[in-house]
């Protein structure tokens, strides 16, 4: 049980239904892929408020780990970035900054991403963009050092 990932995933979209929900399938999959338990996935719309208080109440919850997709755009509606910044005490810029520089060589579209990543809480939140490739691609990246990362932060007393 220690050091277990618990995650939590967020699809952020105006539009994304439960059925249509790709990217958080996926993300879900790619979670169970290194045995991460998933306490539950969401879909959340683009409001800037909304989103603050839902990722706010998430860092409170047992999760230690929170990935989301979606709205890391330059549209108007994106928020996800700002929302995070708004409820992180403590940013994680290398996950990011390697999740952009490492997909550029799939896509040069990955610089179009303002996702940003950190910790709250015992809990580290991730932005990743919101199309199913953009999903993997940034997952393959991260996935060697989730563990270690969710280590140190459990160090840190969840509650
Ligand atoms: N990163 C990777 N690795 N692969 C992708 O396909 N799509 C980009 C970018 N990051 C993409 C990616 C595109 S086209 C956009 S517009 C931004 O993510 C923001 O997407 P979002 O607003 O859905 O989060």
């Amino acid at each position: 049980m220690e050091n277990k990932i618990r995650a939590i995933v967020v699809s952020i979209s105006d539009t994304r239904t439960e059925d249509d929900d790709v990217s958080g399938d996926v993300l879900t999959q790619c979670l169970r892929s290194i045995g991460a338990e998933i306490l539950e996935k969401l879909i959340v719309t683009d409001d800037f408020e909304g989103l603050r208080q839902t990722l706010y109440s998430l860092t409170e919850s047992e999760a230690n780990l929170i990935l989301t997709t979606g709205g890391t755009g330059f549209a108007e509606r994106d928020n996800t970035p700002e929302a995070t910044l708004a409820v992180i005490e403590r940013e994680a810029p290398g996950i990011s900054e390697a999740m952009r520089f490492e997909t550029m060589r799939n896509t040069k579209f990955a610089m179009l991403s303002r996702g940003v990543s950190g910790i709250r809480n015992g809990t580290l939140v991730i932005n990743l963009p919101g199309s199913p490739n953009g999903v993997a691609e940034c997952f393959a990246i991260l996935k060697d050092i989730l563990p270690h990362a969710i280590r140190l932060i459990e160090g840190e007393s969840k509650h």
